[in-house]
């Protein structure tokens, strides 16, 4: 079973898929660490962001030693990552590693921008998780705080706007609900409640293979 989880930054889409993987026993891909990395790899080398080549090369390189999340979670890392993810041919070099992950016999959770869209369009399950932007800024502004991070939540309500217009509005694979996904508005929702819902969602897909684990 492949489960595709949609939304933009900070909406709960990564908490979320944790917990669904966990629960069904599924391996779980955070496809936006695949970015961050590539981001990363270019800062830590001194290329621009918009470096084309380096950035292919980067992303041709990548393996799972490069998505060490420590170093890929600061709030820079985000706004870096929505960057070279907008260049087309490092889109490109990403989809057969994260096709490869989600044709495990098993299946799997994957979560970004365009799983249901582009990586995985035929996924069992998609869900498009969403909640309002002021939400989305309180949350990210808690998780950067408690990493030490000195921010404002003034200037996480500002990258979040920044991120979203940049990622809805690039030319290939825009952040855009499938149009078979089911929309998860977490506005109002604790992330119990968002996992229940989820877990209603995937149930009542009705597919075979969804085992869970307890
Ligand atoms: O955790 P958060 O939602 O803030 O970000 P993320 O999922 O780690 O993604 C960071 C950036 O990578 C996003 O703003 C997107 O520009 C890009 N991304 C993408 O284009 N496609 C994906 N499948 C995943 C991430």
């Amino acid at each position: 079973m492949i489960i595709a989880i949609d939304g933009p930054a900070a909406s709960g889409k990564g908490t979320l898929a944790k917990r669904l993987a966990s629960h069904f026993g599924l391996p779980h891909l955070d496809t936006g660490l695949l970015y961050r990395a590539v981001a990363r790899a270019l800062l830590d080398f001194d290329h621009p962001l918009t470096d084309e080549k380096a950035a292919v090369r980067a992303a041709q390189a990548l393996d799972r030693v490069h998505l060490d999340e420590s170093r890929l979670r600061g709030r820079e890392m985000g706004e870096a990552a929505s960057v070279v993810a907008a260049i087309p041919a490092v889109r490109s070099a990403l989809v057969d590693w994260q096709r490869a992950f989600a044709r495990r016999p098993e299946g799997a959770v994957l979560d970004g921008r365009d799983i249901g869209t582009v990586i995985c369009p035929d996924a069992d399950v998609k869900i498009f998780v969403t909640a309002t932007p002021e939400e989305r800024a309180r949350r990210r502004f808690r998780e950067l705080a408690g990493r030490g991070e000195d921010v404002t939540l003034d200037a996480v309500l500002d990258d979040i706007r920044k991120r979203d217009a940049r990622d809805s509005g690039r030319s290939t694979a825009p952040l855009v609900a499938a149009a078979d996904a089911r929309l998860l508005d977490t506005t109002t929702l604790d992330i119990e409640q968002a996992f229940k819902a989820a877990v209603a969602f995937v149930d009542g897909a009705g597919r075979d293979g969804a085992k869970a684990k307890s």
